[in-house]
This record gives C-alpha cells, structure tokens and sequence, in this order.
C-alpha cells in the first residue's frame, strides 16, 4: 500500500532524530495505528536526517506478518525552520552521535519539547541533561526498546525483535498527558510500553542486556538467538555478576538472577535478530562498545573493581573491528 505523506504543516510535531534502524522502526510504528496494523499518514511524524535538504521519501516497512507498507515520509534537514513545530523529538542515533547530533537542535525546537533518549547504552543522559539546564522549558526522559529492526537497505526495514519498550522521566518539564498518550501507539501491536520512576535502574537491566548480547554475538558472528546455546551459559553469568557489583556501587541494587532470566528471555524474543553490534561490526561502522561494557569497565575503574570479562569483551570487540 503507497501512502502520501501530506506536505509538512504545523501539525508535524513529533520528530525523530537518526533514520538508522531502530528510528524507521518508531518512524513506522507511530504511524501505524489499530489492531489491523494498517499504515496510516503519519503527518505529524518526521525524520531528521543528515541529509543537506528536507526531502521526501518513500519508505518500506516490513511488519510482523511479514506484509510491507509503504509511506512516503518527510526526512527534516537539520536546519530546518520547521525544527521551531516540533514538541517530542526521539533521539534514535547511536550513542557516541547523540552529543554532536542533538545539541545544535536544542535551541531549534519549541521552547517546552520534550527530549526522549532511545540508544543502547549510558553516558549521553549526563551531556543533554546539563545542556538542558539552559533551556529551562525543555524535559528529558530516557528509554529503551528491545525491539529491533533489519535493514534491507537504506529505507527498508524488516521488524525482526520484538519485546517491551521501557520510558521514564529524568528531568526538566515532564511529558505531557496528550505525548504520553500519543506514545501510546507504540504499544498497538501488543507490545508492551512500560513507564517507569526511576528510570535509571531500567536502563542499568537493558545495559546488562546490551553487555551480553551485543559483544557475544558479534564475536561469535551469530544471530541472538544462538546465545541459549548451554556453552555460553557461564560467560553470560560472569558478565552479569560483574555488572551487578558496578551498578550496585552506582546506587543501583539489581538481582543478578532476575537479570539472567531477562537476558534469556530477550535472547529468545529477538533470537532471529543480528544484534546491533554484529551488524556495526559486520559493515564496519563504529560499535557502540564504549557506552556498554565499556561503560562498566569505566565504572568499575572509579570504585576499583576486577571486571575481567567486561574488559576482554571491549579489548576482543576493538579488535574485532580494526580487522
Ligand atoms: O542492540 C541491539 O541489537 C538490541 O538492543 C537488542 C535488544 C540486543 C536486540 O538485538
């Protein structure tokens, strides 16, 4: 089905910034409205792309049952006036582009927009949330998918992981009722939205997620799901074990056992999935490693912890992707 986007209008209020994977996928999931899963025009959803001009795009989206939807969607340049509409931005990019990608936006956007972080691993929060204290209208709120996305190229997507999408406030003005509700959607293909106060220790259980599965399965070049393989099993553990004494010295008390048996059953939601790191590594791009086990490793450092594991992982991962 071909979808025309309507030209760009003050309607066009919710913006994602990145049109990597995962940003088509909220791209297309905030258009898609109902049970029947069937694209609707999402005119008040737009992209931001890196592109020199505003441009429109045609779109495809390959669902769950497999069908593909097409939509034509506007892809925002940078610099766009249009920017000054905009009151939910998503920031989908990778974690080592959120400073340099959504910084100079700050001063674009309506006064009281609302900022949401969507990437893997932590570190950028401290960044925005001290620029936000210039920008006293906008807010913040950090979250986290385990929904993941394929791309078949450029502006193909096929919807590969599926499982919860976990938001919470971090600070400045809260999320209106009318954007929560509009998030809503997210959660009409029966997967779970969950909102959580605080949100950090959601983000610490997605790292220990993102420290399993994302170096694992780009060293063993293998989709997620072969991670259940029992001759993973005590690495897996000695991960999270190591994870749980760093978060714990963060203020962050986490249940290694509860953690394992989110890992797995994520494993098992996205076990068709090539992670997000097998694929940076496979079309050698930078691997988000650093804000992951790297993060840990960092922590660690600051309380003088042995994270052994961790530490392998990040030294095997960068030399992974020197080759
Ligand atoms: O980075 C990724 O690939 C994803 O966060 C996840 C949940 C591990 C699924 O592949």
């Amino acid at each position: 089905m071909v979808v025309t986007a309507k030209p760009l209008t003050a309607h066009a209020n919710i913006a994602i910034l990145g049109a990597g994977a995962i940003g088509q996928l909220m791209y297309h999931k905030l258009g898609l409205t109902g049970q029947s899963g069937q694209a609707e025009e999402c005119n008040d959803v737009v992209l931001i792309g890196r592109q020199p001009h505003t441009q429109q795009r045609t779109l495809q989206f390959t669902d769950s049952n497999g069908r593909t939807h097409h939509t034509t969607a506007t892809i925002l340049n940078r610099d766009d006036t249009h920017l000054a509409n905009i009151n939910l931005l998503i920031v989908c990019v990778k974690a080592y582009q959120v400073e340099n990608a959504l910084l100079p936006l700050l001063s674009k956007l309506t006064p009281n927009c609302h900022v949401v972080l969507l990437h893997n691993g932590l570190v950028p929060h401290l960044a925005v949330s001290a620029a936000l204290k210039h920008y006293p209208g906008l807010g913040l709120s950090l979250g986290t998918t385990s929904q993941a996305a394929l791309k078949i190229n450029q502006w193909h997507i096929k919807h590969t992981g599926f499982g919860v999408t976990q938001l919470g406030h971090y600070c400045g003005t809260p999320l209106s009722a009318e954007l929560k509700l509009r998030l809503q959607v997210l959660h009409s293909d029966n997967q779970p939205l969950e909102w959580y106060q605080p949100v950090l220790p959601i983000l610490w259980q997605k790292l220990a997620i993102n420290a399993v599965i994302n170096p694992l399965s780009a060293l063993n070049k293998c989709a997620n799901g072969q991670l259940a393989a029992e001759k993973y099993q005590p690495q897996i553990k000695a991960i999270i074990n190591e994870l749980v004494d760093v978060a714990k010295c963060d203020g962050i008390e986490l249940a290694p056992s509860q953690l394992l048996t989110r890992v797995k059953q994520v494993i098992a939601l996205t076990s068709a999935n090539f992670s997000s790191m097998y694929q940076d590594v496979a079309h050698h791009r930078a691997t988000e490693i650093d804000y992951i086990n790297g993060y840990i490793c960092q922590q660690a450092r600051r309380y003088n912890l042995a994270v052994p594991i961790n530490q392998s992982l990040v030294a095997k991962i960068v030399a992974l992707s020197q080759q």
